[in-house]
């Protein structure tokens, strides 16, 4: 078992969740969410206008009780931090800024594709692919396990569940990059913050790649409406919703952008985030590989330590005391998953990365909401599989230069993870 002793205290007057810059260096953060959860675990977090300000709420307990409670927190005033004007409301609305019937609706199209049982039958291509990956990457001996690693992987995952072709996952990559990072330099053609943003009010994330994104998406529902594809779009454009009211072009746009931004990134940055603890914890590593049957535990571990998605937001829809605070109707409310993750009342000693922990109740996909990652299984079968293709084929591995992270309160990133291996 390796021990990490938890990151140095912060005070109180030194934390400011609504500065990007504050998420660059992987361990602020940590020591934000620890003096927050610790001093004041309901936080009011001002921000820069146009921002009205938001609840930061950063205990276990809080985070699933809002998340259980759609009809206090909503998710209909949207997800992120950014205040999205009325008129653009629903022109940007997806699935996860959808609540109640139309959501269920909107859900069901897709959920079956989703099951632990529909997503077993990709094990064999996964392993397949996971092997592919693996044997082009690990003989370079030096190289970026972002890019060679954990970036090829779910993406071509996703491009298999879309039916499009391989050559096109690199654009994908590139405009979930464009989209998601739009509070990074390196990744957005317009920053979030910038005033040049305001003229794409109208697009999720704010980010011109949107309309690349809808324009790739509407050619294959050109192509594949009325056929008989069982693909995640032909199943979006040949379905009718339970509820009885058919998708829209803009239904059906920003939900093929979220499965392409949402299966992605996400899924990406929680392998790098593990391999990186594998890699600061040789001893657990060193269990896994001598005993594989401990990676499906191990992998939880890791999803709790990775906490891809920082947070998500809601919004008051009344007057509610939460935390000894009162909030009120209308106020932002933002659960950080991440910190949830770290809380001791939950996981004893938090910073102990412990791959045979028991009862992990992580809340990295969420919990008890109605929005629970809907690609909790496949990520998790991603995960697995790649460390059981992984761990036997290493004798060593050890970071070879500077772990960059995305710059971004939103997404828990790693931009690059240089690493030198040692093979068997
Ligand atoms: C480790 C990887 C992943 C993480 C950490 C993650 C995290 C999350 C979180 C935190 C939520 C919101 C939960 C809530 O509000 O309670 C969510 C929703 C969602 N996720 Fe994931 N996700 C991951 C992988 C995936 C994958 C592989 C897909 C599939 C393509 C996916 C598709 C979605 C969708 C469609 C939603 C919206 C569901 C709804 O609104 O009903 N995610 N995810």
């Amino acid at each position: 078992m390796s021990t990490v002793t938890g990151p140095a205290a912060l005070s109180l007057a030194e934390v400011d969740l609504a500065d990007n810059d504050k998420f660059t260096d992987g361990t602020l953060p940590w020591r934000m969410f620890d003096v927050l959860r610790r001093e004041d675990p309901v936080h009011w977090q001002p921000e820069p206008a146009p921002n009205s300000g938001f609840w930061a709420v950063t205990r276990h307990e809080d985070i699933v009780r809002v998340d259980r409670d759609p009809e206090t927190f909503t998710s209909m005033r949207f997800t992120n931090l950014e205040e999205v004007d009325e008129d653009y409301i629903a022109l940007r609305r997806s699935l996860l800024e959808t609540d109640g019937m139309r959501h269920r609706a909107m859900r069901l199209i897709l959920q079956k594709q989703f099951t632990p049982r529909a997503v077993a039958t990709y094990e064999t291509f996964l392993r397949g692919l996971t092997a592919r990956t693996l044997d082009a990457a690990l003989p370079k001996g030096t190289f970026d396990f972002v890019k060679e690693v954990s970036a090829d992987f779910p993406i071509n995952v996703l491009a298999r569940m879309l039916d499009v072709p391989e050559e096109d996952t690199q654009q994908l990559i590139d405009w979930g990059n464009r989209i998601i990072g739009n509070t990074d330099p390196d990744y957005a053609d317009v920053l979030l913050e910038s005033a040049e943003s305001e003229q794409y009010r109208d697009l999720p994330f704010r980010s011109p790649a949107a309309l690349e994104v809808f324009e790739y998406g509407r050619k294959l529902a050109a192509k594949r409406r009325g056929g008989g594809g069982t693909d995640l779009v032909s199943t979006l454009v040949n379905s009718s919703p339970r509820d009885g009211v058919p998708l829209s072009d803009t239904d059906f746009d920003n939900y093929f952008l979220l499965l392409v931004v949402a299966g992605n990134e996400t899924t990406r940055h929680a392998i790098s985030h593990s391999m990186l603890a594998l890699i600061d914890h040789p001893d657990e590593r060193a269990r896994l590989t001598a005993d594989p049957s401990l990676i499906p535990g191990g992998v939880e571990e890791c999803l709790r330590w990775a906490s891809p998605v920082y947070h998500f937001r809601r919004t008051a829809t009344r007057d509610v005391s939460l935390g000894g605070k009162l909030i009120k109707e209308g106020d932002k409310v933002v659960l950080w998953f991440a910190s949830g993750n770290r809380d001791a009342d939950v996981f004893p000693d938090p910073y102990r990365f412990d791959v045979t922990r028991e009862n992990i109740d992580h809340v990295t996909f969420g919990k008890g909401s109605p929005h629970f990652c809907l690609g909790n299984s496949l990520a998790r079968l991603e995960m697995r599989i790649m460390f059981e293709e992984l761990l036997p084929r290493l004798a060593d591995i050890r970071v070879a230069g500077e772990v960059r992270r995305v710059r971004s309160n939103f997404v828990n990133g790693i931009k690059e993870l240089p690493v030198a291996v040692t093979l068997r």
